[in-house]
């Protein structure tokens, strides 16, 4: 096996042991809590923000997770440290509430590939089309879909779709592809991607599970099928925590963003978990650093949380029409998300 172009990058050599007393304690993060307090805010984190952001925050989950504790919170103000779409669904959830973020430029590369006018006017060519929504969209193509999944419930929604309806599956091909092959239910796809999650290639990953035979290997639903068909399990971050907690195996290769592995080592401390390799690491052998990072996420830093506390900006503000048509795609997902 010594001959293989690169050496996979661990958690250890990324520096993600980054342990929660030191984090916790700075005058950065004491600040942040004195803000909390005064402003009576929650802050809300993806399991993709960087570790010290993760040990400030309230909650650290997946999408549905988030959009689960944004309904129910009690605050007054949402700091929500993720990405635009994800402080977007917490201000469609709460509309009387401040919602801020720490960097108003973090988007999402999904977001982006599906605008809502192609997509109204996508609609208009077939008007039996029920749409439903990956959650990683803006709030106005929301505010003209169905139902909005996340890759946390995307099977059981599809499931229960209206089955007199043509499906159409916004904005992520390969999130769709995937709950075509689990639930068999046919479905228009647009032809969206995570830039992020496609550098991981079949390849790399062959020669990943080579070198280590035993480790099991978790995959984000956004990844290219080749990729999906080599995984002991596809799901969701906060499911791929829950499998790695529950499963006897001690070493786990992660194919998604690497900002999961901190709550992955806290929670798991006796395993060991491997960032998978991306295309990078093949083209430019010895170069064992290149974990996969979304650089939209990666833009909130804790300095930038304080600051979006005390200005109370960058704001999320939505139009009233758009508020109020897009918390029913929302609603309906939570609903039946909470089906037993
Ligand atoms: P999760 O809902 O699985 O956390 O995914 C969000 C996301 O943006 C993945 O790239
Ligand atoms: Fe969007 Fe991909 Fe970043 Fe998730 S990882 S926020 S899907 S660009």
């Amino acid at each position: 096996m010594n001959d293989l172009p690169f050496v996979l990058p661990t958690a250890d050599r990324l520096q993600f042991r980054a342990p929660m007393s030191r984090e916790r304690f700075t005058p950065l993060a004491a600040e942040i809590y004195a803000l909390k307090k005064q402003l009576n805010a929650v802050i809300l984190a993806h399991n993709y923000q960087v570790p010290e952001i993760q040990d400030v925050a309230d909650y650290v989950g997946d999408s549905l997770g988030l959009a689960q504790q944004a309904e129910k919170t009690n605050a007054d103000v949402i700091v929500f440290c993720g990405v635009h779409f994800m402080a977007e669904t917490a201000k469609i959830l709460n509309p009387g509430k401040i919602v801020v973020l720490p960097d108003a430029n973090a988007g999402c590369s999904l977001e982006e590939s599906c605008p809502a006018e192609k997509l109204e006017a996508l609609q208009k060519t077939n008007p039996n089309f029920w749409t439903i929504a990956y959650i990683n969209c803006s709030a106005a193509v929301k505010a003209l879909c169905d139902v909005i999944v996340t890759s946390g419930n995307a099977e059981k929604i599809v499931k229960a779709a209206p089955k007199d309806k043509d499906l159409l599956f916004v904005p992520d091909e390969n999130l769709g592809q995937w709950v075509m092959e689990k639930t068999g239910r046919p479905m228009t796809l647009w032809k969206g991607n995570c830039y992020a999650h496609v550098e991981f290639r079949r390849d790399a990953m062959l020669q990943t599970k080579a070198r280590y035979p035993k480790a099991k290997v978790v995959v984000h639903p956004e990844s290219l099928r080749e990729v999906r068909d080599l995984a002991d399990a596809v799901c969701s971050t906060e499911k791929m925590i829950t499998y790695c907690k529950n499963d006897p195996a001690k070493q786990f290769v992660i194919v998604t963003e690497s900002g999961i592995i901190h709550r992955m080592q806290k929670e798991c401390p006796d395993k060991e978990f491997l960032c998978a390799p991306t295309f990078d690491v093949m083209k430019m052998p010895g170069d064992n650093c290149r974990c996969s990072e979304c650089k939209f996420m990666k833009m909130n830093t804790l300095e930038k949380v304080r600051d979006c506390m005390k200005n109370l900006a960058p704001r999320v503000e939505l139009p009233e029409h758009i508020l109020k048509r897009a918390r029913l795609p929302i609603e309906r997902m939570l609903e039946i998300s909470a089906r037993s």
